[in-house]
Formats: structure tokens, C-alpha cells, sequence
């Protein structure tokens, strides 16, 4: 007979395993084990528990959660994205963020209603409801997919599974923040860092009555997709949704100007430590709908929509060293290395310095005693130096010409400002090792492949490793080589194989924007895309006369201008840029530009603009005609089929070069008329 103190050793090491790799899924977010494993581990433990009751006595720390990953989630395109929000951090950001607004809608409405709300810090996910019946529900996943865990969150007690209304729209998408409460997550003292996380791995849960036992609340804050709509402003439809049984957050508040933003900002900042749920700012949303829909969104968020971050945490600290950072673009950022500091809950032991200049106005030095803080995401910052306790003999700060490969660093002239740069930079691109690594780094990142699993840290291990060196290398990595390796288990190197699989397939646009020419962010990218349309014809760029052939058509293209256009050169000057390029592609299948809402009255239209419009801005215009099919140029060609010529100050110039070519002009109120305006 198996004696009592073997079994207990037994069980012992059995829920030790378990919390480990629980551990490393939930909160490393890098499992070791397969999903089947994990599942044969935790039915050992409850048999043991079953059959030997005196195990229960041991009250050992079981963590609550179920079972790891679930490659199992049907994923499911969210009807319409769940995009992010760009930050605001003071009181001059709010300011910016109102005076663009403006701008945009071409308004001076120093008056302009937002509802503001608080920003709760959990996992969001949307809720569908087809006839008042919640028949799906999906998590963010990338925005664009998400996952459908619609049994998981109907086990959360507060959210409606029926709503009982004859006039609730007939398809009605609500969006809203999964979290745990303070208290719930102290009663817990599982194996998680934050109540943050805790949410995440509950809800992750494949099975749902894992999910069910954790505590689970939801705040709704918004709506996808509505049909028919029937609300005017977002402050209606929260209070409806309320009437509908649904919980909004009961600090929600319509404001009208900066002062009001400020007052309810303090007002919310001060009460913050005794809620029961973690908040890192408020979300402040323009409270029309109907402008909210003019303004529409930029790439990855809305122009009606900001989150006003919570003023940043400070923190004393000293000097260590001051040491240099080599960016993507060839940038030289100074960082300061600082004596560990916990700053807002976390401990930091980097500030960034930005630059030359910033070092030179602040006399930063080696050893100085300074003060830091730590806004958001952002890398913490060093806002002051205390001269009263520097050091006699210390020594002015010089800053080094050369980058860290060894190549002399040049501050460029900056065309439009015909200022100097404040910023140093190498130029030698993929020859610099350390801007290689930086490249890969923005190569494999979200906006680009996208590729799970292959983050900044596991570049720096795979370079080190020399598994990867330039792009084309994380196609063809040689996977016995980090099999074995601190945190690479055959489950992990699975999942790594099929994500840089699948990142293999790619729009062009996303194609052009990870190659990294300096200026050439997604919005540029995007452009290029729908004049290149097809990976061949960008390849034309390669060659040198169909190069320029081609970059004096794009002077065309509204939002490509000169800067722009001579990157797009020097990039393809180079040769080791071309090589790098050349042998990306042989290894990808790249997809031809296909513009969305292609359909519409201005499909396959080119449009101009000369002059100001009374109604709205010249950016409203340009993302009127892209909404509805067309681009908008920036010269006047034989490709032009529409200029369209505003009240205020056209050039006449532009007009009668139109009429020279034949083109069809309309004057502002025929514009409006077009779009039933
Ligand atoms: S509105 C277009 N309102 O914050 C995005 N978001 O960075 C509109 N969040 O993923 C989002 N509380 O999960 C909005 N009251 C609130 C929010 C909120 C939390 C989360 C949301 C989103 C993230 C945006």
C-alpha cells in the first residue's frame, strides 16, 4: 500500500507543477505545455483529491484558473473594428485634442459637448444582440478579429443576456470593459500581478465554469455596429442602455469646455484610489454622434475620442551612467541609467534623455540627483535636475559623435524649418548592426507582420543567436537551435512556426509601411499602395529610370510630398536595402492593394481641391472623397476628373489649367449638393 506521506508528496509536486505552468501561461503569457498535458495534470490532482480526502486538509494554494491557451476560440471578424485611443497627458494635449476637432470640421466652437468617462483598466469585448438577444460575444483579439467567448461572458452576472424592450434596435453591438474589483481580486491572491490580468485569464478560460468562478463585472461604454440607429448623442445612449439593464459607470459626465475638462479631471483623479475598480484616466468623447461621424477615424483610432491619462507619477533618483540608444530610423537617443526607482508601481532604471539638446539645456551630468516620471506607457522621463546636491567635480556631460557601430552621427537640416535637427543619426541603415536590429524589431510588430510570439525580446535573443539577421532570415529560422533554450518548449516553437507562417500572406500596404523608409508611415504607405497596387509594379522602383518615372508621378498623390519623395529615393539608392527587400519578398506572398469602400460616388474618381470650404475642412473633404471611393490629388493632370473649387481664395491659376485639360469643375455648393449635404 502507497503510504499517506508518499501521496502527499506526490500531490505536493503535482500542484507545484501546475501553478508553474499556469505561471508561465497566464502571467508569461509563454506556455510549456500542451493544452492535453495540462489538462491530464490537473485531472491527476483531482483524482488524488478524490480519492484521498485528507489532501483537502493541506489547503494548498491551487490557482483558480483552468486550463492554458486556447488555440480553440473561433475567431470571428468583429463587424466593425475596435480601433484604440491616442493619449492625452495634460492640460495642453486637451487643448490640442479640441483645436483639431475644430480644425477638422472647419467650427470655432469654443463650447463643443464631450462626455467624458472614466477609463477602466480591463480587457474589452462587444456583445451582440440580435432582436434583444445576446447571441454573440467576442473579445478585442487584433481589433479587426476577435475571439468568440460568448459562453464565458454570459456567465458574468451584470451583463443583460435579454433585453427586454420592443424598441431595442434589431441588431445592436455594445462595447464594453471586462474587470475584476479590487476587493475580489485580494480575496483571490492567485498567481496574478494585477486585477488586470486576473480578467484576461478568466475570461480565456475554455472551460466556462472556470470563468463563472471568478467574479467577473462589466461596464458598457460604447457601440459598434446599430440597426436602425436611433441615438443622437453618446450621453443618450448611455442613459438608454442603463434603462436596458446594461451597467455604464456611474461617473459618467457631459463637459463642455477645457475648464469643465479640468475640473472633472481633478474631480475623478482624487476620488481614484477608492473605487473599486482600477481607472488610468478619463475617455473623452465628442457627445454628438453626427460628428463624431464626420470626424471619423485615423488609421488605428478615432478623431472624436481621446483618453486623458492621469497625471504622471514623480520619483527622485541618481544618475548611474548615460548611455546610448540606436533607433530603427538611425535616431541617437540619449538614455539616462538610473538607480532603480519605483515610480507608479513599477520599478524603473532607464529615463529617457531625447536628445543633444534637451542634455545641453538641462546640464545633465553623470551622477546628478534628479527627478523622473513616468506617464502611461510611456518611457519615464527626466523633468529636473537637483543642482543643490551635485557633486564639485563633475563633469559636463559630451555627447558622443559616433553611433554605437563605430560611423561618425550627422544632424541633418531640417528642409521645411531650415533649422538643424536636435537629433543625431547614423546612416548607414542595414549596415549598422544596431539599426538592423531595430529594424527587425519594427518588422515584426503589430502594424507591420504582426507576428504573436516574436516580440522586441525574443529579436534580441534570435540576434544574439544570429538566427535572424535581416528580414528574410525570420522565414527560414533554424528551429533545433532553440529547442531547448530558457523558455522554448515544443508548444511555444509550434506556435512561432504558425504565426511567422501566416504573417508570409500580406497587403501591400503593410508590406511597404514595415520596410521602414524614413517617412513612410502607414498613412503614406497606404497611398503608395493604391498608386502601386501590386508588389510588381512597386518592384519597378528597383530600377532606377522607372524609379524616377515613377516618383515624378507621385508628386500627384495628396499627402506625398517632397520629403517623402526623396526617401522613397535614397531607400532604393542602396544597394543593401534593394538585396534586403529583394529576398523579402521571394519569400512572401504579397497581396495586391485592394481599397476598401471602393463603391461609392467617387469610385475610380480623381478629385482636386483649390480653396477653402465655409462648411468643413480641406481634411473632412479629402476623407469625404476616400469614404466614397475616390483619392484625392494634389496637381492638376489629365488624370484629374474633378476639381472642386472653394469659396475662399481658389487659385486661379489651378482653375484655368483645369479648363485648359477639359476637366470638370464644381464650385462649393454643388460639392455639398453631391454629398446631399
Ligand atoms: S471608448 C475607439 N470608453 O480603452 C475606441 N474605451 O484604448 C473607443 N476603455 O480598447 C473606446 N474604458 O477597451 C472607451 N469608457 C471607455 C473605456 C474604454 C476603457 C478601453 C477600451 C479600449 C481602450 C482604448
Amino acid at each position: 500500500m502507497v503510504n499517506k506521506l508518499t501521496i502527499i508528496d506526490r500531490y505536493k509536486k503535482k500542484i507545484k507543477l501546475l501553478n508553474k505552468h499556469n505561471k508561465l501561461y497566464f502571467n508569461n503569457d509563454n506556455p510549456e505545455i500542451s493544452d492535453s498535458e495540462y489538462d491530464n495534470l490537473k485531472k491527476e490532482i483531482n483524482d488524488l483529491e478524490k480519492n484521498n480526502i485528507f489532501l483537502k486538509k493541506l489547503k494548498l494554494n491551487r490557482t483558480l484558473v483552468g486550463s492554458p491557451p486556447s488555440n480553440k476560440f473561433k475567431k470571428v471578424k468583429h463587424l466593425k473594428p475596435m480601433l484604440s485611443l491616442s493619449n492625452a497627458f495634460k492640460k495642453e494635449d486637451m487643448k490640442d485634442f479640441l483645436k483639431k476637432i475644430n480644425n477638422f470640421l472647419n467650427t470655432k466652437d469654443n463650447n463643443i459637448e464631450l462626455s467624458s468617462e472614466p477609463k477602466i483598466d480591463g480587457i474589452s469585448a462587444t456583445l451582440i444582440y440580435e432582436k434583444g438577444i445576446l447571441t454573440k460575444g467576442l473579445s478585442r483579439g487584433d481589433g479587426i478579429v476577435g475571439e468568440d467567448i460568448l459562453e464565458n461572458l454570459k456567465t458574468i452576472k451584470n451583463i443583460p443576456k435579454k433585453i427586454n424592450d420592443n424598441e431595442v434596435p434589431s441588431l445592436l453591438e455594445i462595447r464594453g470593459e471586462i474587470y475584476i474589483g479590487k476587493k475580489e481580486f485580494n480575496k483571490l491572491k492567485g498567481n496574478f500581478a494585477n486585477p488586470r490580468n486576473a480578467a484576461g485569464g478568466s475570461l480565456r478560460q475554455k472551460d466556462p465554469k472556470e470563468t463563472s468562478k471568478i467574479p467577473l463585472q462589466y461596464f458598457a461604454y460604447g457601440f459598434g455596429f446599430i440597426e436602425p440607429m436611433k441615438f443622437n448623442t453618446q450621453s443618450e445612449f448611455l442613459k438608454m442602455i442603463s434603462n436596458w439593464g446594461f451597467s455604464t459607470n456611474p461617473l459618467s459626465k457631459v463637459v463642455k469646455n477645457l475648464e469643465e475638462i479640468e475640473q472633472q479631471h481633478s474631480k475623478v483623479d482624487s476620488i481614484r484610489s477608492s473605487l473599486d475598480y482600477d481607472i488610468d484616466g478619463l475617455v473623452y468623447k465628442v457627445n454628438n454622434l453626427k460628428l463624431q461621424l464626420r470626424l471619423g477615424n485615423t488609421s488605428n483610432s478615432p478623431r472624436w475620442a481621446i483618453a486623458y491619462k492621469f497625471s504622471a507619477e514623480k520619483a527622485v533618483t541618481k544618475i548611474k551612467d548615460i548611455v546610448i540608444q540606436v533607433g530603427r530610423t538611425g535616431a541617437i537617443t540619449p538614455v539616462a541609467k538610473v538607480e532603480p526607482v519605483t515610480v507608479g508601481g513599477v520599478v524603473v532604471s532607464n529615463a529617457t534623455l531625447h536628445n543633444e539638446d534637451e542634455i545641453n539645456r538641462k546640464d545633465i551630468r553623470i551622477g546628478d540627483t534628479i527627478q523622473i516620471q513616468r506617464a502611461g506607457d510611456v518611457i519615464p522621463q527626466v523633468i529636473s535636475v537637483d543642482i543643490s546636491k551635485r557633486n564639485k567635480d563633475s563633469l559636463k556631460y559630451i555627447f558622443p559623435e559616433k553611433c554605437l557601430c563605430g560611423s561618425i552621427t550627422k544632424k541633418e537640416l531640417n528642409k521645411s524649418t531650415k533649422k538643424e535637427d536636435a537629433v543625431r543619426r547614423c546612416f548607414r541603415g542595414f549596415d549598422c548592426n544596431f539599426i538592423a536590429k531595430e529594424k527587425l524589431k519594427h518588422i515584426v510588430s503589430k502594424d507591420s507582420f504582426n507576428i504573436d510570439g516574436l516580440g522586441k525580446k525574443v529579436i534580441d535573443q534570435f540576434w544574439e543567436l544570429k538566427l535572424i539577421r535581416k528580414p528574410s532570415d525570420i522565414f527560414t529560422i533554424n528551429y533545433s537551435k532553440i529547442r531547448g533554450l530558457e523558455g522554448w518548449g515544443d508548444l511555444s516553437i509550434d506556435n512561432l512556426k504558425k504565426a511567422i507562417e501566416k504573417s508570409r500572406i500580406i497587403e501591400l500596404n503593410r508590406f511597404i509601411f514595415s520596410i521602414g523608409i524614413r517617412h513612410i508611415g502607414q498613412e503614406s504607405a497606404k497611398i503608395l499602395a493604391s498608386y502601386f497596387k501590386s508588389i510588381k509594379r512597386f518592384l519597378d522602383l528597383f530600377d532606377e529610370e522607372k524609379r524616377q518615372k515613377n516618383l515624378k508621378n507621385l508628386v500627384d498623390l495628396d499627402g506625398i510630398g517632397e520629403i517623402q519623395i526623396e526617401s522613397i529615393d535614397n531607400f532604393f539608392s542602396n544597394n543593401k536595402n534593394v538585396e534586403i527587400v529583394k529576398n523579402l519578398v521571394n519569400v512572401l506572398k504579397i497581396k495586391d492593394f485592394k481599397a476598401q469602400n471602393k463603391k461609392g460616388k467617387f469610385s475610380n474618381k480623381n478629385i482636386m481641391f483649390t480653396g477653402g470650404f465655409d462648411k468643413m475642412s480641406r481634411s473632412e473633404a479629402k476623407s469625404l472623397v476616400e469614404n466614397n471611393g475616390g483619392k484625392v490629388l494634389g496637381t492638376i493632370s489629365k488624370k484629374l476628373d474633378i476639381l472642386v473649387i472653394g469659396n475662399s481664395k481658389p487659385t486661379k491659376k489651378k482653375i484655368e489649367s483645369a479648363k485648359k485639360l477639359n476637366i470638370k469643375i464644381i464650385k462649393e455648393e454643388e460639392w455639398y449638393k453631391t454629398l446631399n449635404l
